[in-house]
C-alpha cells in the first residue's frame, strides 16, 4: 500500500474543543456510559471515545441509570444484532424522561450502514447523536453540538483515514490494545466489515512504537496489536514480521506481545520465524479458517486452499514449540453441501485447535454471498453448527493431553469464585490455567505446573 496516499489526521483542534467543553460543564458532574458490541476493534474505539469524554470532564457511570450520556457502539457482522440494538435504544426513552439532560448516541459499524442509521434516526426522535466509524475525529464537535441541544447525524462515505493523537481511556487490567491498522481490503464474500470499516490503512511504525512504550510505562504487561488482517500491515517499507521484531526489540520491558487477526493468505514464513525467535511474542495465533472445503473457500473469496492452510499449521507446529491455534468457522454458507460440511469437520480434527468461534452463516445486505443461490435453511445451519460444536468439544480436550506435567508461566488475571477460589491466567499461547494461590498474585507472572484439564482449560499448581 502506498502510504503517501493516506491521510493522517491529528486530533489537535478537537482537543481544544474538549477543553472548552470541560470548562463549560465544570461542576455539573456529568457521567458517561458506553455499551460496546462486536470485536476488539469496537472495544478499542470505545476506549478512545471514553478518552475524549474524560478529557472533556466526564466521569464513568456505573449504570445507564446514572449516566448523562449513553452511547451504544454497535456491530453488524451478523443479522440479529439490529433487532437488539433497536430494542436497546427504545428502552432509553424512559431514562430520558427521568433525566432531561441525558444525551443518547449510537455509533459503530451498524451506523456506518447509512440506511440503518437513517431508519434509527427517523424511528427514535429522542436519539441525539448518530455517527459512523470514520467520525471519531469529529466526536468533540459533535458532543459540543449535542450539549447545545442540536440533533447530530454524521455518517460519511469516506474510505477512512488514520487518526493520531486521540486520548484513550483504557479498560483496567494488565492487557491492552494498540491498533496497527484499520479497515479491510479482502472482501470475503460473506463479510460486511470492508463496507463499514473502509479501506486498509496502516499506522506509522513510530506512532505504534510510541503508543506501545506509553502503555508499558503505564503498567500494562501485555499488548495486543489489532488489525482485521495484521499480515497485510505495510507502512514506510515495513511489513508485519518486521514491525513485530521492531516492537519486540525496542520495548524489551513488554512481557507479552500478541496480535490479531491473521489472514492465512498473507501469513509469511518470516512471521513464523519471528514468533519462534522473539521471546516476548506470544506463541498463539488466531487463524480463521472459515471452512474446510476448497470450493466453499473459493466462493468465500478467501484465496487459500485447505492444503495451504494445513501447510501453515505444520510449519507453525514445527518451528514454535507449544504453539496454539484458534480459529473462526462459518457453517451453512450458500451452496455448502453435506460433503463440504464434512470436510470442515475433518479439517477441525486434523488441526487440533485450542479453541474455535463458530457461526451459522448470516446473510448481510450488500455482500456478494447474500445474493448467491442455494441459501441454506436456518434449521440446517443450526444442525451443522451443533454438530461442529460437538466435534470441537471432543477434539479440544484431546489437545490438552500434552500439557500434563508441563511447566510454564501465566499472567494472573483474577480469582474465579465459582467453586473453591482459584487464580486464573493465561500461558503465552493463550491456554487458560487455574491454580490455587493468593489473591495478591493478581497482575503478576507466576510459574506453574499443569496437573490436569477440563474442556479447554488447564489445572495445576504454582511451581516453586
Ligand atoms: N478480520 C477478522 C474478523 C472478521 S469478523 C477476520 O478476517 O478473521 C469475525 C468472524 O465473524 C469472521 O472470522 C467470520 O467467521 C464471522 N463472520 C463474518 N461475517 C459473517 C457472516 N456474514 N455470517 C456468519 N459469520 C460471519
Ligand atoms: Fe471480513 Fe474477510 Fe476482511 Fe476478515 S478478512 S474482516 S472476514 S472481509
Ligand atoms: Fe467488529 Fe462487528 Fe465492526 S465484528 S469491525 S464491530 S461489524
Amino acid at each position: 500500500m502506498n502510504n503517501e496516499l493516506q491521510h493522517i489526521y491529528e486530533l489537535g483542534e478537537g482537543l481544544e474543543t474538549l477543553d472548552r467543553i470541560k470548562a463549560r460543564i465544570d461542576g455539573l458532574n456529568l457521567r458517561y456510559f458506553i455499551e460496546t458490541y462486536g470485536c476488539q476493534m469496537n472495544e478499542h474505539d470505545s476506549e478512545k471515545i471514553a478518552g475524549m469524554l474524560v478529557r472533556a470532564g466526564y466521569t464513568k457511570a456505573e449504570t445507564k441509570q446514572d449516566a448523562d450520556l449513553i452511547l451504544f457502539n454497535t456491530c453488524c457482522v451478523r443479522e440479529h444484532a439490529e433487532k437488539r440494538t433497536f430494542g436497546n435504544v427504545g428502552f432509553i426513552k424512559e431514562l430520558k424522561q427521568i433525566n432531561p439532560r441525558l444525551i443518547l448516541g449510537v455509533c459503530g459499524c451498524m451506523m456506518q450502514q447509512r440506511e440503518v442509521a437513517n431508519r434509527l434516526f427517523a424511528r427514535f426522535p429522542f436519539v441525539d447523536l448518530i455517527f459512523g466509524t470514520h467520525e471519531l475525529k469529529n466526536f468533540p464537535a459533535m458532543l459540543e453540538n449535542c450539549l447545545d441541544k442540536k440533533r447530530v447525524f454524521n455518517v460519511s462515505d469516506s474510505d477512512g483515514e488514520v487518526i493520531e493523537g486521540l486520548p484513550v481511556e483504557r479498560n483496567a487490567g494488565f492487557s491492552t490494545f494498540v491498533n496497527i491498522m484499520y479497515g479491510c481490503n479482502n472482501f470475503c464474500t460473506y463479510c460486511i466489515v470492508p463496507y463499514v470499516r473502509g479501506r486498509e490503512r496502516s499506522r506509522k511504525p513510530e506512532d505504534i512504537l510510541n503508543e506501545v512504550r506509553s502503555v508499558v510505562a503505564g503498567g500494562y504487561s501485555e499488548v495486543t496489536l489489532l488489525g482485521q488482517n495484521v499480515n497485510s500491515y505495510s507502512c514506510d517499507g515495513m511489513d508485519f514480521p518486521r514491525l513485530l521484531t521492531l516492537i519486540s526489540n525496542e520495548v524489551p520491558e513488554l512481557k507479552r506481545l500478541r496480535f490479531m487477526t491473521s489472514h492465512p493468505k498473507d501469513l509469511s514464513p518470516e512471521l513464523i520465524m519471528a514468533m519462534a525467535q522473539l521471546d516476548n511474542v506470544c506463541k498463539h495465533i488466531h487463524l480463521p479458517v472459515q471452512s474446510g472445503s476448497d470450493s466453499i473457500l473459493k466462493k468465500m473469496n478467501r484465496r487459500y486452499t485447505t492444503a495451504d492452510y494445513l501447510k501453515i499449521v505444520d510449519e507453525l507446529r514445527q518451528n514454535v514449540p507449544f504453539v496454539e491455534i484458534t480459529t473462526d468457522i462459518i457453517v451453512g454458507f450458500p451452496g455448502e453441501t453435506e460433503e463440504d460440511f464434512q470436510a470442515t469437520l475433518d479439517l477441525v480434527k486434523k488441526v487440533g485447535y485450542s479453541n474455535a468461534y463458530t457461526f451459522a452463516y448470516s446473510p448481510r445486505e450488500g455482500t456478494v454471498a447474500a445474493r448467491m443461490e442455494d441459501q441454506i435453511p436456518d434449521e440446517e445451519k443450526k444442525r451443522r453448527l451443533n454438530k461442529l460444536n460437538a466435534v470441537l468439544a471432543e477434539t479440544i480436550p484431546e489437545n490438552n493431553e500434552k500439557y500434563i506435567g508441563y511447566s510454564g508461566e501465566i499472567l494472573v488475571e483474577g480469582v474465579d469464585h465459582r467453586g473453591e477460589p482459584l487464580l486464573f491466567g493465561k500461558l503465552s499461547n493463550f491456554k487458560m490455567v487455574y491454580v490455587e494461590g493468593d489473591e495478591s498474585l493478581v497482575g503478576s507472572f507466576v510459574d506453574i505446573k499443569v496437573d490436569g484439564f477440563r474442556f479447554n482449560s488447564l489445572f495445576g499448581h504454582i511451581a516453586n
